[in-house]
């Protein structure tokens, strides 16, 4: 079966293709002039769709990818350096929601452009869940604090250097500081096995993360949570993740409560110049 096809007609033979394949799979055939694959392209081809992505004329063709069913990229909708700078430097960690759930079209939404993130090897590994239910949200909350306690009682050292006691103080005094009264959380999870998977779960909900900015959403990273889930059984079985993965990243998602109206200062960078 060919693994790639290459219509004559439309290929200008700039090989292009060929330099941007990651495996450098795909050559160009001094004598046609056009692309052939190597060898070993269907051992080696990580499914990433650049070549593809990347032919100017649509020439290029892969058996599980047509340039037609691409969607297009769109340059009217590239934003200047200020925006991006604006956009990535304003976003916050929002820990205050509103009691509204947010539609299941955008939390699909938020997991398709998480979904985006680049991955090693392209594996994409990461698996979801959505808490969609707020009190369940609460319920699982709720087990993390469980788990704190057995925590502060086994390691109290530790429970001391984590803050631990604020979260069950606070939690007692009727206060979530596990999910901050978000309506739903959102856990990525993977193959435990697979080296990457911590990486690529974190880069997807980084994705999901500034998305949510975009659309007026808000997000805050849950680290007690999917810390959680690894280390207590009860959370982990309850939210029936397979034992082969771990929780790779957690984050409470819902509509702000308030609005920033400064961006915070950060540390310069710590770089040493070689
Ligand atoms: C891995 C990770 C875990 C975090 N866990 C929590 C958490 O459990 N609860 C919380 O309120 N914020 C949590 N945060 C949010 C950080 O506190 C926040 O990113 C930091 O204070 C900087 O604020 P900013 O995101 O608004 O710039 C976490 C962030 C990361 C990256």
């Amino acid at each position: 079966m060919a693994v790639f096809t290459v219509d004559q007609t439309k290929c200008n033979q700039d090989g292009i293709c060929a330099a941007e394949c990651p495996g450098r799979i795909v050559e160009m055939d001094p004598e046609s002039g056009f692309p052939k694959p190597a060898a070993d392209f269907e051992d080696i081809c990580i499914r990433c769709g650049h070549c593809v992505a990347i032919c100017p004329t649509g020439a290029f063709k892969l058996d599980w990818l047509a340039p037609e069913i691409c969607q297009p990229v769109n340059e009217e909708c590239d934003i200047t350096p200020e925006q991006a700078e604006q956009f990535l430097c304003a976003r916050r960690s929002i820990r205050s929601f509103k009691d509204t759930r947010i539609p299941r079209t955008d939390l699909e939404k938020l997991l398709q452009i998480a979904c985006a993130a680049p991955s090693a090897k392209n594996q994409q590994p990461w698996h979801w869940i959505v808490v969609e239910d707020p009190a369940q949200v609460r319920q699982y909350a709720g087990m993390v604090v469980d788990w704190v306690r057995a925590v502060i009682q086994s390691n109290p050292a530790e429970a001391d250097a984590m803050g631990l006691h604020r979260v069950v103080a606070s939690w007692d005094e009727g206060y979530d500081r596990i999910c901050r009264g978000a309506p739903h959380i959102i856990i990525a999870h993977a193959d435990k096995t697979w080296h990457f998977s911590a990486e690529d779960c974190t880069l997807a909900i980084s994705h999901l993360d500034l998305y949510a900015a975009s659309i007026g959403l808000g997000a805050c990273w849950a680290g007690y949570f999917y810390r959680a889930i690894n280390m207590y059984s009860p959370l982990f079985e309850a939210l029936g993740l397979p034992l082969d993965h771990l929780a790779y990243g957690a984050i409470m998602v819902g509509h702000p409560k308030f609005k920033y109206r400064r961006i915070p200062r950060r540390n310069p960078p710590r770089v040493t110049w070689k």
